[in-house]
């Protein structure tokens, strides 16, 4: 198969797995997802938020993914997390990226509308070819360890999203994809499991969208929904707080047991293995 992220996406849907997203700010943790993906054969999306973007490079990371993808003729992608601006929006367009997100999750319906469908006109201006994805729902922010649920989010029915808002975000922006709100939040709740994921939601709205489901916060919540989530039309899920934890925990393992190692790529190898680790277990998830 072609290595395009569209094709990818529509054969994962006919399948009934979902593309893995991982998000990494370091070349390593990049390898890590990479060879997590490769082991188990599967499709991956390589996912930098705004804050990443800004440390890793936005250029640079657009020519990492393509020598990687160039030189194992795999199908590795890479999104722009998280856009917040639609400046944010067509450079990583501009870059090269295969797909970027513009978040209006936090504003009213009418203004993300208004908004969204600007990033999609900029967006496909830049680069015919990238998707955009729309968010509609608000799920919080950041992927961190969380002691409550983030302000502003309530995962209760009212609150989720609604099929007839999402048909008519759909209909008016024209993103080629959207992430709703169905029980799922970014980050993740210390020391318990985060809310349970409403399916029959996720179903209506699918039909209701009739393009690609986005599941985000995929960390922490139960394998079963997940499976279950994916079986009613999720087509990617995004992952990055259970790596982070996972990073920085064998980081500061690797740190405390190599008091005199001062070489970097040995003081970090161990951190970019525990990532991979949870990739592979998310694939197995997603992918099986
Ligand atoms: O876009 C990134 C993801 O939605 C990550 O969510 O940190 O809860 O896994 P997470
Ligand atoms: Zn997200």
């Amino acid at each position: 198969m072609a290595h395009a992220l569209r094709e990818h996406i529509a054969d994962a849907l006919a399948r009934k797995r979902a593309i893995g997203h991982f998000n990494i700010s370091t070349v390593d943790a990049l390898w890590g997802v990479f060879r997590a993906a490769r082991e188990l054969r599967a499709p991956v999306i390589i996912g930098l938020s705004e804050g990443e973007r800004s440390f890793f490079g936005v250029r640079q990371a657009a020519a990492v993914v393509a020598s990687i993808r160039e030189e194992y003729d795999y199908p590795i992608f890479l999104n722009a997390d998280h856009s917040y601006s639609v400046e944010k929006v067509e450079e990583a367009a501009r870059a090269g990226f295969d797909a970027v997100i513009f978040d209006g999750a936090k504003l009213s319906l009418d203004e993300n509308i208004a908004a969204t469908k600007r990033a999609v006109e900029l967006a496909r201006r830049a680069n015919p070819a990238v998707l955009v994805e729309g968010e509609l729902g608000f799920i919080g922010e950041s992927s961190k360890l969380l002691d409550v649920l983030p302000a502003g989010v309530e995962v209760n029915a009212e609150h989720l999203t609604k099929p007839e808002e999402l048909a008519r975000f759909v209909h008016e922006t024209g993103v080629d994809l959207v992430a709703p709100a169905v029980g799922n939040l970014h980050g993740m709740l210390r020391g318990g499991a985060n809310p349970r994921l409403d399916i029959e939601r996720i179903g209506a709205l699918r039909a209701a969208a009739g393009i690609p489901l986005v599941l985000h916060g995929g960390s922490g919540i139960a394998d079963k929904d997940v499976s279950r989530a994916v079986s009613a039309g999720i087509a990617i899920v995004h992952v990055n707080t259970e790596l982070r934890v996972a990073y920085r925990t064998a980081l500061a393992l690797s740190l405390q047991e190599n008091p005199d190692e001062i070489a970097p790529y040995k003081l970090l190898r161990p951190a970019a293995q525990a990532l991979e680790r949870v990739v592979a277990e998310k694939l197995r998830l997603f992918w099986a």
